[in-house]
Parts: structure tokens; sequence; C-alpha cells
């Protein structure tokens, strides 16, 4: 005898048009033992729905999570900005997105690799995002060079497995990755939690004030819990037990009322110095040291509210640097200006063209009109305004001319060269200051087990003396400390096991 309902627990769920669901529990069959038949479209629509719930996932920064928060500017330095965001007292709604680059979805936050620390503030004036990371610098200086750079930190093709082999293979050749390398191996490599690390815009930007004066600024957002790191020890056997343990903490300690913050600070450079100063102040893989442009404080960000769906506001949560707001500019760095092309169209791509319009990543301007129109999933509308600029209705036509305020001088041929490089420039002596000035002989000591472990992770003979000549460039002793220390490892190390010969297997 057929058993009928007519509604299930709590009322009843609904289909996607918003009729009652005729069951969660059962398909339609024709009869007890009858074939599924295809008009069940509940059914149906729950299968087809469940095959596409997922978006592809970034392809760097995949594994991350985030929280909202506020940013209030509380020192004066509209001399240099006229950024809404920044002017006196002002606070603004954000979100922040924290995040390991190499490693997928899934993989464990206490792998060694920089961080993400991507900042979206939803301004009067449009959204601003500043995307940087956990460290000052970057392995590279041209755009050219990004997408090889991934792919030799990524899998291999044939085993898809992530090799050492090529990580170190395109470090030694593309020395310039020196100091980037040095904070990687250096303690920094592994923050202890998202909330002890600091985060830097790394690029040099543009800053421009009331009056339309530029200036050159680097941001550092210094965190005010301190700054706490992980041994390897530590981080491979957290790795073991919690892949999720940086994501787990930020959401804990929000939820349980402890609420991170980060003092921003800028350094910032006269227009003019940029020209003369004796390092090229574009150079991503550069600090600018700060006897020379001390850190002035602009205001604290505070982070109290975790995300209430993590799909829809950090999964899909869309960082660009092309967002940037009257007052705020770009730079000559041709890393900066890469980025500025590659996020938006990731984003067209990962989530769908409309993505700007997910309540996540929708600005919070009044009386916004943009002439953007339709396509995929096309939510905001214009009714029947005009599509077109200009026109005689009344709606909005933007026709600045001349040059920009966010503009610099540029002259000569078009060229495909590097940097011009000024007196102080090297690949490799800020990553010598910072092993013999800024750390001790703990953090050294750690330094050099560090590189040595992960070069016997599989760094083949012909790269090997490759990785000591680059340590070796950036201080000879300590160069000669890996060199010994990875013969020794050599030495002492059992021969790997085999396939079928798996370790604790019993
Ligand atoms: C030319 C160089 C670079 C290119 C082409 C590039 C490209 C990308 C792409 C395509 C994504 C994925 C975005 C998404 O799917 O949502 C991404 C994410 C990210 N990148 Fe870059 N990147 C570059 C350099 C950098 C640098 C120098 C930094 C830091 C200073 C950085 C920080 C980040 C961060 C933090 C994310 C994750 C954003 C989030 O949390 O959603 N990238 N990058």
């Amino acid at each position: 005898m057929t058993e009928t309902t007519t509604h299930g627990l709590n009322g009843g769920s609904t289909t996607g048009s918003g009729a009652p669901a005729p069951s969660d529990r059962n398909s339609l069959t024709l009869g007890h033992t009858g074939p599924i038949l295809l008009h069940d479209h509940h059914l149906i629509e729950q299968m087809a729905h469940f095959n596409r719930e997922r978006v592809p996932e970034r392809n760097v920064h995949a594994k991350g999570s985030g929280a909202f928060g506020t940013f209030t500017t509380t020192e004066d330095v509209s001399r240099w900005t006229k950024a809404a965001l920044f002017q006196p007292g002002v606070e603004t709604e954000m979100l922040a997105r924290f995040s390991t680059v190499a490693g997928e979805q899934g993989s464990p936050d206490t792998w060694r690799d920089p961080r993400g620390f991507a900042l979206k503030f939803y301004t009067t004036e449009g959204n601003y995002d500043l995307v940087g990371n956990n460290t000052p610098v970057f392995f590279v200086r041209d755009t050219m060079k990004f997408q090889h750079f991934i792919r030799s930190q990524k899998r291999r093709g044939a085993n898809g497995l992530r090799d050492n082999d090529m990580q170190w293979d395109f470090w030694t050749l593309n020395p310039e990755s020196a100091h980037q390398v040095t904070y990687l191996m250096g303690d920094r490599g592994v923050p202890a939690s998202w909330r002890e690390m600091n985060g830097y815009g790394s690029h040099t930007f543009m800053w421009i004030n009331a009056a339309g004066e530029r200036s050159w600024v680097k941001y550092h957002f210094i965190s005010d819990q301190g700054v706490r790191n992980l041994t390897q020890e530590a981080a491979n056997q957290i790795a073991g037990e919690d892949s999720d343990f940086h994501r787990r903490d930020l959401f804990d300690t929000i939820a349980a009322g402890d609420f991170p913050s980060w003092t921003l600070h800028v350094q910032v450079m006269p227009y003019e110095d940029a020209k003369t100063y004796r390092i090229n102040p574009f150079d991503l893989t550069k600090v600018w040291p700060r006897g020379d442009y001390p850190l002035i404080k602009v205001g604290t960000m505070r982070l109290d509210r975790n995300p209430d769906n993590h799909f829809a506001q950090i999964e899909q949560a869309a960082f660009e640097p092309s967002s940037v707001v009257p007052g705020i500019g770009f730079s000559p760095d041709k890393m900066l200006l890469g980025r500025v092309f590659s996020y938006a169209d990731t984003h067209r791509y990962r989530i769908g063209p409309n993505y700007q319009q997910l309540p996540v990543n929708r600005h919070r301007v009044e009386g916004a009109y943009t002439y953007q129109f339709d396509g995929p999933m096309a939510y905001d509308h214009a009714g029947d305004r005009s599509k077109y600029a200009p026109n005689s209705y009344g709606d909005p036509y933007s026709d600045l001319t001349g040059t920009p305020e966010d503009s610099w001088e540029a002259d000569g041929e078009m060229v495909r060269t590097a940097y011009e490089l000024r007196p102080d420039d090297d690949d490799f002596s800020q990553a010598g200051a910072l092993v013999r000035e800024v750390w001790d002989d703990a953090q050294r000591e750690r330094f050099v087990g560090n590189v040595a472990g992960h070069v016997l992770g599989g760094v083949s003979d012909e790269i090997l003396p490759k990785v000591f000549e680059y340590w070796k460039s950036v201080d000879p002793d300590t160069g000669k400390r890996i060199e010994e220390a990875v013969h020794a490892g050599r030495d002492e190390k059992a021969p790997a096991p085999g396939p079928t010969e798996r370790v604790g297997v019993i």
C-alpha cells in the first residue's frame, strides 16, 4: 500500500522555484523495483545543481579564509592622500582574506609558503583592494615571469607531484628571487597564525593629495598580536593533524570575541626622490630601508565578524589590484601593472563576468551608474536608463581629458629589457643584510636547517651546485653552512622508501 505525506519536517523544503519539494528522501520510481523516472524534476534538479556547486579554485592562493572588520584612520595623512578612507577619523568596513600560495583548496595551512594578505575596503568612493602578502618583497620583478614561477611551485606533468628540484631550478636561474626565498626559508615562512603575521602591500603605490601632489608609498600592516612563527617540526606535525589549523584559529578566535588588529604604517617617498634614489624604488624584490623612509602611522584594522557562509563571502570574494579610489594610484612597478590586468580577468573566468554584483564584492557607493549591462547571472539592472553615453537624457557621462592625476612621466622607445639598475641595486645584498644584520644566531641556525631540509627533499645533483652558489652569493658563511648541512644530510640519509615499501605499514 502506498504511503503518502503532504509535508515533511519543519513545514517541508522547496524546489529551486519555491514550490513544495516532493521528497528529500525518496526518488520517484515506477513501482518499488522499477526504474527512476526522468520527470522527477526535483531529483534531477538536486543532482544537476550539485554537479555545479563548485567554482574553479583560485589558480594561486586557493587555500585560505578570512573575516570582516573595520579600518579606522587614526592619524592625519591628508597631506599625502585625499582618499576618503584615509581621512582622519573615517571608519571603513572591510574584508580580509589570508591564504597560502601554491597549495590547493585542501592543502595544509602550515606548509612553508608566503601568506596572502588580501584586503577589500568598502569605501564611499568605491572599493579599494590591497592584495598583498606577509612579506614585503616578491620572487620576481617582471610579470612575464609570474606564470613560470607559479608552475615551478605547483605540480609536475607526469606524476602530479610537487617537486623541490623544479623550485630550486627556478629560483637559482632567477637570482632576483633571493630576497624573497630568504624570507620564505626563515622563521616567517610558517606563521603561527594569520593573526600573528604582518601584512605588506609590497609594491610601491602612488598617493595623491587634494592639491594633486604625488608621493610614492609602501604599506606595512604590523600585527598588534606580535609576530610568532612555527618551527618546521611543529608545522609538519600540525599539517598531519589539522590541515585547517590557521582557518580554525581565526574563526574560533573571532567567535570567542577576541578580535585581532593590525596597525597600518606607510613609508612615503617624495615623488621626485624616485628618480635618483640609490635603489630602484619600483623593484618588487627590494625594500626601502626604514632609515631612509621611516614608518608613518595611519590607522588600525580590526577584524570582528566571521563569515556567515564561507562559499558566498570567502570563496566568491574577488580581490583585484585594479580596484583603486581617487587619491591612490599605481606605479611603474611592472609586476603591479601586470596584476592590474590579471585579477579582474581571472574573476570573470572563475566566478563569472558579473562577479562585482555579488554581495561580498559589491561596492557601497550611493547613486553609482556603470555602463556595464547584462551577461550571465546579471542581477543589477538600470531599468530603461541610457545604455550609451553621452546621451540627452541626463544619464551620467565621464569626460576627464589631459593628464590624469595619477600619471608619471615615461619616455623613449618601447623595449623589452630588465629594469635599469641603480648603484645599490643587486640581487643579493638586501637578502644578505637580512641574514647578517636582522637575524640572530638562533634564527640563522633554523634558516640553515630549513634550507638544507628543503634541498634534501629532492634537489638533483645538477641543480645542487647552483643552490650552494646562490646562498654563498647571499652570505658566504651561511652558504658554506648550508652546503655542509646538505652534504652531512645526504651522507646520513637512509635511502628513500621505494614505491612498495611504505613507512609505518606493518
Ligand atoms: C604579475 C604577478 C602576479 C600575477 C599575474 C598574479 C595573479 C594572481 C591570480 C590570477 C590570482 C588568483 C585570484 C583569484 O582567482 O581570485 C592571485 C591571487 C592572489 N595574489 Fe597574485 N599575482 C601576482 C603577484 C602577486 C604578488 C606580488 C602578490 C603580493 C604582493 C600577490 C598576492 C596575491 C594574493 C594575496 C592573492 C589571493 C587573493 C585572495 O585572497 O583572493 N600576487 N594572483
